[in-house]
């Protein structure tokens, strides 16, 4: 009797992870984002933007995900419907955030070419 309900428990549990592992690869599947583009393809802007980045965000910022780190991830940020906050990502909302900062993140200064560059680049992303 004991050795069955361990078998039958067993076969439970193997429905549970494997029900868990299916719906995980759902959920990763809805979360799948436009690819960045590769860094071979990137334009002289785009590459000094990340050079920017590296700089001044990458600290607080994963470039590749959407994964927090001390902010959220910026992958595919432009390509969005919304920013994590829900605004927009224009341009001018992205200048906005970068230049003024926003509750815990820091303003950051920028020369008007070095904001256009980063620009660039988070569009790249
Ligand atoms: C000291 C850490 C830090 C640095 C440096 C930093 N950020 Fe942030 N950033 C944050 C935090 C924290 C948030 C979340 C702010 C909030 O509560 O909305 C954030 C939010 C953002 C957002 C989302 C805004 C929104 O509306 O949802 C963007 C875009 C962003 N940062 C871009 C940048 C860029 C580009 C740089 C480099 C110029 C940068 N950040 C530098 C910490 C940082």
């Amino acid at each position: 009797m004991r050795t069955r309900s361990l078998t039958a428990s067993l076969g439970l549990w193997t429905f549970a992870i494997g029900l868990a592992g299916a719906l995980a690869g759902a959920l990763a599947g809805c979360r799948s984002l436009p690819p960045s583009k590769p860094e071979s393809q990137w334009t002289i802007e785009e590459a000094r933007g990340a050079e920017v980045y590296r700089q001044k965000c990458a600290n607080c910022h994963y470039p590749t995900t959407t994964r927090g780190l001390h902010g959220p991830g910026l992958q595919a940020l432009t390509k969005l419907k919304a920013m994590p906050s829900g605004a927009p990502p224009t341009d001018e909302r992205l200048t906005q955030v970068i230049l003024h900062g926003r509750q815990m993140m820091p303003a950051t200064q920028l020369t008007s070419e070095q904001l256009d560059d980063l620009l660039a680049y988070l569009h790249s992303l």
